[in-house]
Formats: C-alpha cells, sequence, structure tokens
C-alpha cells in the first residue's frame, strides 16, 4: 500500500516530546488509509497528553501534506500507566474483566469528563445486530426531538456505520479550523458517523486502539453543541466498543433493544450485565418486532412469542420501555432514509415511539437524580 508507505515516512519525520521519530516510539496504532483518507491513534501515558498534543497536531499536518492523502485524522488516546492512581488499575478497555466476574479491586474507575454542552448521554445497544437498534435508535432520537430536547445521534458502530443509510446521508462532515468536524444536521439533529468519513467498503481491521481513538473523535472533536441528549447507537455486542463508550464518557444510562425471541433475550441479558458491570443504569428495555399487524386485516399476530421482552424486564428489575411492532412501514421507511416518526409524525408507529421517548426522558431524570446521603449520628 503505496499511500501507508509515504504515510509512515512522513511520520518518520515528526519527532516525539524525546526527541525520537514517532515511528520509533511505539505509541503507534495501526495506520488505516483508505482512498486517501488516513486515521490513526497515538497512544501515550495519560499524564503526558498535554506534551504529546502538539506531536498529533504535526502528525496530522505531515500526513495531510502526503502525495495521495485527502483527510487525516489522528487521535491522541491518554492510557492510565501501570501502577499509577490508586483507583483503578490501568487497563485497556478491551482487557476488561470478562462478563459475570467482579472488578479487579473491586473499585469504580474515575468518571470520566463530560463533553461540554451535553447534558446527558444515552446508549441504544443490544446484545447482537439486526435486532432493530439503529432503527429505534433514530426513533427514538426523533420522538425525544418531538418532546422539546435538544437532541443529537452518534453512530457508534464502527463496524457497521447506519446513519448514513438511515437518514439518507451521502455528504461528508465540514471541518472547522482543520481539526473540528461539524456534525451533518438531519431533522433538526445533528448527526455523526463513522460512515460518514470512511467507504462501506473499508476492510475491518478496526481493531481496540482503533475503535477507541475513532471514538474519542466523534465525542470530543465534533461541534455538537448545546444537547440534552446524545442517542449513541452502539455496535452489537459487548465488546470494546462498548466498554470504551462506558469509560470514555459519562453515560447516563442504557437503552437495551431485543427482539421477543429467547436467542436475542439471552444477548440482550449479557448486554445488560456489562451496563452494569461498569456501572452505567440500565434505563430500559425496547421490545422491537415484538408482534405482526396485519396491513390487510388489523389482526395483530405474536409471531415471535411477543411479551418475552417484559417478562425478562420484570425478572430482571429493569423499566419496559415499550414495544414496537414488525411493520412493513418501519422497514420500508427507515431502509429508504426517511425515520417513521420524521415523515409519518401523526401516525400510530409515531407516537409508539413518542411514548419510548417519555419514558426514557422520565428514566433519565430518575437516574440524574443525586444518591440520598445517608448521614449516621455519631
Ligand atoms: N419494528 C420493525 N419492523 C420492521 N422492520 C424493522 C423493525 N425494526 C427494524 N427493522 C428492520 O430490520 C433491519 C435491521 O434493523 P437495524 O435497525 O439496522 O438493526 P441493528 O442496528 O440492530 O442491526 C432493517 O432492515 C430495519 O429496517
Ligand atoms: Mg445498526
Amino acid at each position: 500500500m503505496a499511500v501507508k508507505d509515504d504515510v509512515l515516512a512522513a511520520l518518520g519525520k515528526v519527532l516525539s516530546p524525546d526527541g525520537k521519530p514517532l515511528t520509533q516510539s511505539g505509541t503507534l496504532s495501526d495506520i488505516v488509509a483508505t482512498d486517501g483518507k488516513v486515521f490513526f491513534s497515538i497512544t501515550v501515558d495519560a499524564a503526558a497528553v498535554k506534551q504529546w498534543e502538539p506531536v498529533r497536531e504535526r502528525a496530522e499536518a505531515a500526513v495531510r501534506a502526503t502525495a495521495g492523502v485527502t483527510s487525516a485524522l489522528v487521535a491522541l488516546t491518554g492510557e492510565r500507566a501501570p501502577g499509577a492512581g490508586s483507583a483503578a488499575p490501568s487497563r485497556r478497555p478491551q482487557m476488561q474483566a470478562p462478563p459475570g466476574r467482579p472488578q479487579p479491586g473491586g473499585h469504580a474507575p474515575p468518571s470520566p469528563a463530560g463533553i461540554p454542552g451535553v447534558e446527558a448521554i444515552i446508549a441504544v445497544a443490544s446484545g447482537k445486530g439486526g435486532v432493530g437498534k439503529s432503527t429505534t435508535a433514530v426513533n427514538l432520537a426523533l420522538g425525544l426531538r418531538d418532546l422539546g430536547l435538544k437532541v443529537g445521534i452518534l453512530d457508534a458502530d464502527i463496524y457497521g456505520p447506519s446513519m448514513p443509510k438511515l437518514l439518507a446521508i451521502r455528504e461528508r462532515p465540514q471541518t472547522i479550523g482543520g481539526t473540528r468536524l461539524k456534525p451533518i444536521v438531519r431533522h433538526g439533529i445533528p448527526v455523526m458517523s463513522i460512515g460518514f468519513l470512511i467507504e462501506e467498503e473499508t476492510p475491518m481491521i478496526w481493531r481496540g486502539p482503533m475503535v477507541m481513538s475513532a471514538l474519542t473523535q466523534m465525542l470530543r472533536e465534533v461541534e455538537w453543541g448545546a444537547l440534552d441528549i446524545m442517542v449513541v447507537d452502539m455496535p452489537p455486542g459487548t465488546g470494546d466498543a462498548q466498554l470504551t463508550m462506558a469509560q470514555q464518557v459519562p453515560l447516563k444510562g442504557a437503552v437495551i433493544v431485543s427482539t421477543p425471541q429467547d436467542l436475542a433475550l439471552i444477548d440482550a441479558r449479557r448486554g445488560i450485565a456489562m451496563f452494569r458491570r461498569v456501572n452505567v443504569p440500565v434505563l430500559g428495555i425496547v421490545e422491537n418486532m415484538s408482534y405482526f399487524l396485519c396491513p390487510h386485516c388489523g389482526e395483530r399476530s405474536d409471531i415471535f412469542g411477543h411479551g418475552g421482552a417484559r417478562a425478562e424486564a420484570e425478572r430482571l428489575a429493569v423499566p419496559f420501555l415499550g414495544e414496537v411492532p414488525l411493520d412493513m412501514e418501519i422497514r420500508e421507511k427507515s431502509d429508504s432514509g426517511q425515520p417513521v416518526v420524521a415523515v409519518a409524525p401523526d401516525g400510530a408507529l409515531a407516537k409508539i415511539y413518542r411514548d419510548i421517548a417519555a419514558r426514557v426522558r422520565d428514566e433519565i431524570s430518575i437516574a440524574s437524580r443525586p444518591a440520598p446521603k445517608i448521614v449516621i449520628e455519631a
């Protein structure tokens, strides 16, 4: 790959704070170069981030000046040094304790910094793909908007971004001052997705640090403006990206999307366990493709054994947020980039999503309440 070699050569001329060439500093992730767009991250000790910021800038400028490169995104990621700090031991997100096992040391990691101007960040998640998580995320965001809230959407599904298609977005985000990105606005909602930056055919070589840096960049280097709620469409599963999100930003809570089938519910349970492990409140479960309403006769059939998610929510003591039917209109509209809440706001489906949005809003305010102080009398 010619561009990649040229990029490496350019980075060899950028010096790290100790005077060594960047390429010999052991801080570089894999370099992803597709169609002239180059991404990589520099991972350094958290205490040295300030010193490294100019290096990041120089690296980005050097890459951008390389022939064949049309855009460059370089993320600087701070990592806690081993043994540093008293609370959590240093570990990368992908090295978290596996499900079910308690966190080593039993300490919660220090709270990550918020995004200035953004009141609450919530994740829409599912244990597996294809359950309608992205469709739910978009329509939930629109429902929240209809409640009068300022909403943004971050598509954190690095491996399978959905927002370009669900919102029919083909343009590229503009940059402000070279480094910060302007989100694309649709239906009054600012949206950011890795899908706006890379081509669909980009190979799935994004791993741990790459996922982390791309997410960090989309969170922190985008002009989100003032938002009441940022809705994050999470990648399916309980891997790196989810843990990264939970560690990089203070998530107010998570909405779990599940279909009624048992298998999906097992995955949903895994998702819930993961958020609990990182101390993110589960705001509730949405049962998607819950039942089928025949468009011809209006008869309702519970093709997947509807109601599983409600029962499961009760069993797990998490709120049940509502059920969305399996409906051709939802599929056709989402697949053509016209989410149902935006284009048929007076319909029954839009109302279902708005009701779910209202419950989510209420759960967020419950989750935001400070824990009651317990005063022990001497
Ligand atoms: N309630 C629904 N009724 C009909 N089709 C749906 C519904 N929810 C999602 N879909 C369709 O199912 C497919 C997968 O949905 P998507 O939101 O992309 O899932 P995920 O993000 O979980 O992979 C899409 O084609 C979408 O249009
Ligand atoms: Mg999706």
